[in-house]
């Protein structure tokens, strides 16, 4: 019995920890690409942070732009849309009395974009995180009891990624504006995002357009 409980636990990990991380560097790449000005920003903090070295854990503190651009593509594009909680006890949500039982329905995708919490909420803005406190709208973790047992692990771990990334190569999406998001039970991009792969200090025209497309984030 606890050697199921163990392995649930593990795989729990694994699923929970795995494809979750792998849509945010995909939506965090979408969102860069046609925004240069902040992934030069972004690549100007990765070249005075680490200079040529790879980062560590110990990086992630004054990796502060990066960070922040993270949280904004997590704000814009998180990826469990939608999550539910059941009432265990009646309660009063503003006008609303809850009875015990309730199926309650959170939408991220909502309070993310209300612009009571975040100004110009449809804009990329990774710079609101520099200063500003996470607010209570802000949930791409889940709240509660049952929020992610992953959440700092999976923003270190995406904040490093995406250093080693960007340090070698700026993304250029094939077709900037066919990207959509597909909520399924969490928010895919509905088709393969395209993208150019190129290396630091070689302009976009001298890319060979074939052999540098890189498809991330497919849909299934
Ligand atoms: C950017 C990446 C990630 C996002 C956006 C994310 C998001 C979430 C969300 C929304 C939940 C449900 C929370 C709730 O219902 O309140 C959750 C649960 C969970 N996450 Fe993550 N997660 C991420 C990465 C990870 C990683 C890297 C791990 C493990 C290494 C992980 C482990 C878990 C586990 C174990 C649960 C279930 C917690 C429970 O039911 O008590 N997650 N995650």
């Amino acid at each position: 019995m606890r050697e199921a409980a163990g392995t649930a636990l593990v795989v729990n990990f694994l699923l929970a920890g795995s494809e979750t991380t792998a849509a945010t560097m995909t939506w965090t790449l979408h969102l860069l690409a046609p925004h240069p000005e902040h992934a030069r920003r972004a690549l100007t903090e990765i070249q005075s942070v680490l200079g040529p070295r790879a980062p560590t854990v110990s990086d992630l503190l004054p990796l502060r732009f990066l960070r922040a651009t993270i949280f904004e593509a997590l704000r814009l594009y998180r990826r469990v849309w939608i999550f539910l909680r059941k009432a265990t006890a009646p309660f009063t949500l503003g006008e609303h009395a809850c009875p015990t039982g309730l199926h309650i329905m959170i939408s991220p995708w909502l309070s993310h974009r209300n612009p009571a919490y975040f100004a110009d909420p449809d804009e990329f803005r990774p710079e609101r995180w520099l200063e500003a406190k996470e607010p209570a709208a802000f949930l791409p973790f889940g709240e509660g009891p049952r929020h992610c047992a992953g959440r700092e692990f999976a923003v270190r771990e995406a904040t490093l990624i995406l250093a080693r990334i960007l340090a070698r190569a700026r993304i250029e999406l094939v077709k900037p504006n066919e990207v959509k998001p597909e909520p399924l039970v969490t928010l895919r991009p509905r088709s393969p995002v395209l993208a150019r792969s190129i290396p630091i200090g070689q302009p976009t025209t001298q890319v060979q357009p074939d052999p540098m497309h890189a498809a991330f984030g497919a849909a299934h």
